[in-house]
């Protein structure tokens, strides 16, 4: 976003004329923004043979997936209701991994039906693929990220023992069985390591394990490293070095290739990183009050279309379109709901009056898609600029 003599511009477009001409609340993208993130991920990973499934939970819209499709990416889906969407869009059903947890068996087998990819996260279904289908549908296998750091790493401390996805190390020897037992073809070994990669290790570390299971599973052809990598949403914020993520893979994967003669492809299933930055929500400011020494900005959106303040205490950076240059002033933002629906806390921001607009900036990834309707309130507008 740049200011040009004095008026917000995005994506070479006016902002304040573009919420007069589409109202707010309004989410927009831009697409350079996913392009250049593309072009940065691809760049990182260039020197593996690597595919990139985009995790579609992160951004939906529809001109985004088709971006994602025209930039030969595939999917990473959670539902049947994704795999369909997609499909939709024009995505080849082989371009999809669907990666279900918790879904009624239906759904995988709507999935199969479409000829979709599955990564099967759980005995129940190993057992359920096996005995429906016997060795005719191929999946790849999710495994519990506790296998791959220790409790110890600077990454959400405890996070990776605590989760709830994937196979355990003490229910491997009955997955491998089961595998056996019913000739299941295990294309893939997938790891989603955490939502928040810090240590610039993790994929490394994730790449032995998965590795060595690899050893015992002949029919392995990808390892896919998940997704978790997010960019800064402001200046201080630690994140990790991409470039750096990638070098961890080396070793190991050079290790095992002259070992066992078979070299993998690497998967990845980004959604954050490749959408955050492009995404900014438009919303006007309907009420100014002061209260308990607090000044407070009611803007006309919440937590029912940007749930990540809410949800994850996320911080957004936030900018008023209509005073650049105003003095600045300790305000805090919050959105329309019938409860504490706080956007921003005590925000250094130029002079914000009524019917100002504010631009809610790295809104792209988890926003909209996680929008509601509470309130009986309707869905925001969304444009890809
Ligand atoms: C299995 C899997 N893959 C990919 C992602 C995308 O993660 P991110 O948007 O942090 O890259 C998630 C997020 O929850 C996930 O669970």
């Amino acid at each position: 976003m740049q200011l040009n003599e004095g008026r917000w511009q995005l994506a070479g477009h006016d902002v304040e004329a573009l919420a007069e001409q589409h109202g707010t609340p309004l989410y927009l993208y831009d697409e350079q923004t996913i392009r250049r993130q593309v072009k940065r991920f691809r760049n990182a990973f260039g020197a593996f043979d690597h595919r990139i499934h985009y995790a579609m939970k992160a951004n939906s819209n529809r001109d985004v997936l088709l971006l994602m499709k025209n930039l030969g990416l595939g999917i990473d889906a959670v539902s049947i209701y994704e795999i369909r969407h997609a499909l939709e869009v024009g995505f080849d059903a082989h371009q999809i991994l669907f990666t279900p947890n918790g879904v009624p068996f239906d759904e995988l087998e709507q999935a199969i039906e479409l000829g979709a990819r599955l990564n099967i996260e759980n005995l129940t279904y190993l057992e359920q693929l096996g005995e429906a289908y016997r060795g005719d549908v191929p999946c790849t296998l999710r495994i519990h990220p506790g296998l791959v750091m220790p409790p110890s790493s600077r990454d959400a401390t405890g996070w990776y023992q605590r989760s709830r996805f994937g196979i355990g190390e003490d229910q491997m020897a009955q997955a491998l069985r089961l595998v056996e037992l019913h000739g299941i073809r295990v294309e893939g070994l997938h790891v989603h390591s955490s939502s928040m990669i810090l240590d610039e290790q993790v994929f490394g570390a994730a790449a032995k394990v998965l590795l060595d299971l690899a050893r015992k599973l002949p029919n392995v052809m990808a390892i896919d490293l998940g997704g978790g990598i997010r960019p800064p949403y402001r200046d201080e914020d630690d994140h990790p070095d991409l470039d750096a993520l990638a070098h961890s893979l080396t070793k190991p994967l050079e290790q095992f290739e002259s070992e066992t003669g078979r070299s993998l492809q690497l998967w990845f299933e980004p959604g954050r990183y490749l959408v955050a930055e492009s995404g900014t929500l438009l919303t006007r400011v309907n009420v100014i009050k002061q209260l308990g020494g607090r000044t407070i900005a009611a803007v006309d959106t919440g937590f029912h279309q940007l749930l990540r303040p809410k949800l994850y205490d996320a911080w957004h950076e936030i900018k008023n379109i209509s005073n650049p240059h105003g003095p600045q002033q300790v305000i805090d933002v919050c959105g329309c709901l019938c409860e504490e629906d706080d956007l921003a806390k005590a925000r250094s921001l130029p002079e914000v009056r009524e019917g100002h607009l504010l631009a809610i900036r790295n809104a792209g990834a988890y926003g909209y898609s996680m929008a509601s309707t509470y309130n009986s309130r309707p869905l925001p507008a969304e444009m890809m600029l």
